[in-house]
């Protein structure tokens, strides 16, 4: 019966901004983003409407991953500021009305991080199985183009496991110290009021206890692309007991990296393990209605009859843009905000989405991570005129195309653009408990377009996504008004006159 798998627990209506801080604003003029910088440009997420920020690691690190590789957990890294500068920021969003998400990588710690060095210092260290130690590699493959898993130690004489860079040696959570050592972890965020965690890799903490090897490792696969072990729900369920023992619905988003939305589906566990997974399909998918009509009637038929709430994503810091995906069309990411935004399920943005960012174009010489993702993690111009709010050292990657066009200040000043689009898309979806909150059904159309009536009660809306690049005719049943077009179109407020121009999207409302 409609509305009654869905309550209005916070994190289900969240729209969700993540902030990659090496990019997102510079306060002390030495080319890389920090915590100050956020706290600067706290209220254009507000402006734009999100009401949930997760904030990509700032811990202390020797930056070898950018951050993914941690030499201490409760500490802040100099280039983001201090332990009190992320103090000031979740109290200053929490003033604002928005919830702060930090990013917690339980898989793996940096090379420097304490813990390792003392593990590796000897056989007989205290802290030896806090990894993972072999005296014989197997053929498992790291990602970032790492190549073997497994990286000699000359002074012990074996070999220690790491899912990414040898930078990143992996934890061994099944020894009880490592446990308590990470949960101690969360703690120390969750008394400082976090409202939750992001999880990365959140399928990679259990490891195949048997070690044995993996065909699709030898066909050059990553282990992190299926490592899919059931450790890691045992993993899951203790943080979620740990933070279950916390007031205020705070919330635990994994990364689940399989595409596959039946195995993501798999670590929400009996509602005991994660809130909710991203779930990545969309995040791959070309312009293509057939691609998209599939991942949404999967995510529909597999996760509202077991009760897990989805999530949405097109965009974030280890993939190339959506917008530089649709061939730079501008048209088509206009559309593809609407779709988003109006999806059963929690939608995360990427910054510089709502800017209409492209991937920045970078030179060889300029290139910085060793998995080639620089593209997407361009820092975001905020003023019209260079050096765009970046107002020290040029900052550490070149920005996007055009970005005086994709400034901040230009997008704020220009009604018709794509920021005052996700604005007002927000504005709509916070207004309609059936965006937020309602069951989705298919509605018959024709195949290059996607139509989805949103229902709660007697809330209704109808969404239709026009994938060709001609304009299409279709009469939904009912009498419909827009609400919102993604571009061009007759006024809000008119009826809808049964076509959609090429690569056009519409939110319809019925016509009282
Ligand atoms: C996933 C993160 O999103 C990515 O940026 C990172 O390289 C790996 N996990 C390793 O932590």
């Amino acid at each position: 019966m409609t509305g009654t798998y869905s309550d209005e627990i916070w994190w289900k209506s969240a729209v969700v901004y993540q902030i990659y801080p090496r990019s997102f604003a510079d306060s002390n003029g030495d080319g890389v983003g920090d915590i100050p910088g956020i706290l600067a440009h706290l209220d254009h997420i507000c402006r734009l409407g999100a009401d949930t920020v997760w904030v990509s690691p700032v811990f202390k690190s020797p930056m070898a991953d950018a951050g993914y590789d941690i030499s201490d957990y409760c500490d802040i890294d100099p280039l983001f500021g201090t332990l009190d500068d992320v103090q000031r920021l979740i109290d200053e969003a929490h003033a604002r009305g928005l919830r702060l998400l930090l990013d917690f990588v339980p898989n793996h710690t940096s090379d420097r991080h304490p813990w390792f060095i003392e593990s590796r210092s000897s056989r007989a260290s205290p802290k030896r199985d806090w990894y993972i130690w072999r005296d014989e590699p197997n053929d498992w493959r790291a990602a970032l183009g790492a190549g073997s898993a497994w990286t000699w130690d000359e002074k012990t004489g074996q070999y220690y496991l790491h899912f990414f860079l040898p930078q990143q040696p992996d934890l061994n959570w099944r020894n009880p110290e490592v446990v308590e050592a990470m949960h101690g972890v969360l703690r120390f965020w969750l008394d400082r009021g976090v409202d939750g965690f992001r999880i990365d890799v959140a399928h990679c903490t259990g490891k195949d206890p048997t070690f044995a090897d993996h065909p699709r490792c030898l066909a050059g696969e990553a282990l992190v692309d299926f490592n899919d072990q059931p450790y890691s729900h045992e993993v899951l369920r203790g943080i979620r007991r740990l933070v279950d023992s916390y007031p205020g619905d705070r919330v635990l988003v994994g990364e689940v990296n399989i595409r596959s939305t039946a195995s993501v589906l798999q670590y929400y566990g009996a509602g005991d393990e994660l809130h909710m997974s991203f779930n990545f399909p969309p995040l791959d998918a070309p312009w293509d209605p057939i691609v998209f009509r599939t991942c949404i009637r999967e995510v529909d038929t597999l996760m509202r009859p077991a009760d897990a709430w989805p999530t949405w994503v097109l965009s974030n810091h280890d993939n190339v843009r959506h917008r530089t995906r649709y061939n730079g069309s501008l048209r088509r990411a206009r559309a593809a905000a609407i779709l988003l935004l109006s999806l059963r399920g929690t939608p995360f943005l990427f910054q510089g989405e709502e800017l209409g960012l492209e991937d920045a174009r970078i030179d060889p010489d300029r290139r910085v991570d060793p998995g080639g993702r620089d593209g997407c993690r361009a820092p975001l111009p905020w003023t019209e005129q260079p050096p765009h709010g970046w107002n020290g050292a040029p900052p550490w990657l070149p920005f996007p195309p055009n970005p005086g066009q994709h400034s901040a200040e230009r997008q704020w000043a220009d009604s018709g653009s794509i920021f005052h689009l996700y604005r007002h898309a927000l504005e709509l979806r916070r207004a309609s408990p059936a965006l937020r909150l309602g069951d989705w059904e298919e509605i018959d159309s024709p195949p290059e377009i996607l139509a989805f009536r949103r229902r709660y009660g007697d809330d209704v809306r109808l969404v239709c996504v026009n994938f060709a690049d001609r304009e299409l005719q279709f009469t939904p049943p009912g009498k419909w008004r827009a609400a919102l077009y993604s571009e061009g179109g007759p006024a809000a407020g008119t009826r809808f006159p049964g076509k959609l121009e090429r690569e056009q999207a519409v939110i319809l409302e019925p016509e009282t």
